[in-house]
């Protein structure tokens, strides 16, 4: 198992892209630290990763929406915020109670979901409203 990129899923704008591309590497050490048995080790690394990444990705990826005055905008960025929420969530958990297995098993089902119904959905959708020439 796996996680790679594919030219599909680009929404046409290379700062976009690029960080899509990095959040599914980090997706893809998750999953081959979990093979090799040091999921838990992995994890810690990722939150840091994620708490930085979806800052300055949403931001960024809001801002390119708002630019072209994309009608989606507020559901789109809803689903941005719930996203933060759960990774805010499972922060405090493993926080509070210690990294175990179930909160590696979770972020993985979290990033997975992610990556097929809002990378693969939501923001190639915008990638379409953009490349169709949006004002
Ligand atoms: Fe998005």
């Amino acid at each position: 198992m796996g996680i790679q990129w594919r030219d599909s899923l680009s929404i046409g704008v290379e700062a976009i892209d690029n960080q899509h591309k990095e959040l599914l590497l980090r997706f893809d050490r998750l999953l081959n630290a979990c093979q090799a048995g040091q999921g838990i080790g992995e994890l810690g690394k990722l939150q840091a990763f994620l708490e930085e990444y979806v800052h300055t990705h949403f931001n960024d990826e809001e801002a390119l929406q708002r630019k072209h005055s994309y009608p989606d905008y507020e559901t789109h960025r809803a689903e941005h915020l719930y996203f933060v929420e759960q990774i805010n969530k499972l922060k405090r958990e493993t926080q509070q109670e210690g990294v175990s297995t179930h909160h590696v098993v979770e972020t993985n089902n979290m990033l997975l979901k992610w990556l097929l119904n809002h990378i693969s959905k939501v923001d190639t959708k915008l990638g379409a409203f953009l490349k169709s020439g949006s004002p």
